[in-house]
């Protein structure tokens, strides 16, 4: 990579950061590496307007690393609940606890020590060590693979683990001498700002006269990536029954979808949906279509006063109560419609 390149680039990028990039969000400002790991976690598949809230919450409830490594995992799951990927949550758990006792309390100084952390990927704890503690180190997170891609027009198929490896050292050679936090920042700011995935903003781009991608006519060419995932299709039927008040829950396993939430009494066909209600004539409801990583889900939902004869283990849950339940977004929604 031409040296030119690499020291106009990192200027071009700090001083459209200090002008233009976004300075006012809650984690930034700070170099508690508690506060910035928090968002950083909820960022890394969330987005800026739905993270907000959850982000404060979390820190009203759980001040310091060591309050939420004293909270139980359920707690835990309850207040994520509605963000999705909910592994992030048993990690951000577990995170917290590994930080409580094997680190006194304190989050490791360097990337590399984060990264020793669970759910502390290699560009989160790069972040993490940029903002807090000025560590010169790359972050290559979904965003800047997409910008530094197509600045370079690197030709590499991210599928690739070598490919991947490649960038990741291109996107170290980029680095720039000083400034690193506000570098970092002006990155996932020109991501999420300038450079989006089906339309960026080349007019207003300030790296745009270094863009080989721009150049060449079409930088949404990059970032190249062949794998295409195949979504499958699922379909369940789910359960709503009450009894005086009450809403039957079970709890998923502590493995696969939705783990260890609480979800409605869940079957994979109508026939035994029906079945368990031993003779009771269900409602049944506008079914959901809730889109995950790996499979689009239909979600069905027969609703009935429950009958004496329920052949169902579980959990019966005042309504007022459901707050401290993790439940999945698309059944808080269902049952907050109603
Ligand atoms: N996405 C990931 N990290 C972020 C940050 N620090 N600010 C805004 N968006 C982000």
């Amino acid at each position: 990579m031409p040296e030119a390149l690499i020291e106009d680039f990192g200027r071009t990028v700090v001083a459209w950061q200090k002008r233009h990039g976004r300075h006012t969000l809650p984690w930034q400002n700070t170099r508690d590496p508690y506060r910035v790991w928090l968002s950083e976690v909820m960022l890394q598949q969330t987005q800026v307007t739905t993270v907000l809230g959850y982000y404060e919450r979390f820190l009203a409830r759980w001040p310091q690393v060591t309050d939420l490594a004293a909270a139980t995992l359920d707690e835990v799951l309850a207040q994520w609940a509605g963000l999705g990927y909910y592994s992030r949550a048993r990690n951000l758990h577990a995170c917290a606890k590994a930080v409580a006792e094997l680190h006194g309390g304190e989050f490791p100084r360097s990337a590399a020590g984060l990264q020793t952390l669970p759910g502390i990927g290699r560009s989160t704890a790069a972040a993490i060590a940029a903002f807090c503690f000025a560590e010169r180190v790359a972050i290559l997170d979904g965003n800047v693979k997409r910008v530094l891609s197509r600045v370079l027009a690197f030709e590499g198929d991210l599928a690739r683990s070598a490919a991947e490896k490649k960038l990741w050292d291109h996107a170290t050679a980029l680095l720039p001498e000083h400034d690193v936090d506000r570098y970092t920042q002006g990155l996932m700011d020109l991501g999420a700002t300038v450079c989006g995935a089906r339309s960026p903003d080349c007019l207003i781009c300030p790296v745009q006269p270094l863009c080989r991608g721009q150049h060449q006519g079409d930088p949404t060419r990059f970032p190249i990536k062949t794998k295409k995932l195949k979504r499958g299709q699922r379909e369940n039927w789910w359960l709503w029954v009450e009894r005086q008040g009450q809403v039957l829950l079970q709890q998923r396993p502590a493995t696969g979808v939705w783990a260890g939430l609480w979800t409605l009494p869940m079957f994979d066909d109508e026939g035994s949906a029906r079945a368990a209600l031993a003779g009771a004539t269900p409602e049944t409801l506008p079914r959901i279509q809730h889109a995950l990583t790996h499979f689009d889900w239909v979600l069905h939902t027969l609703r009935a006063e429950a009958p004496d004869g329920l052949a169902q283990n579980g959990c019966w849950v005042a309504r007022e109560k459901l707050a401290d339940y993790a439940l999945p977004a698309p059944l808080k929604k269902l049952i907050d419609a109603r």
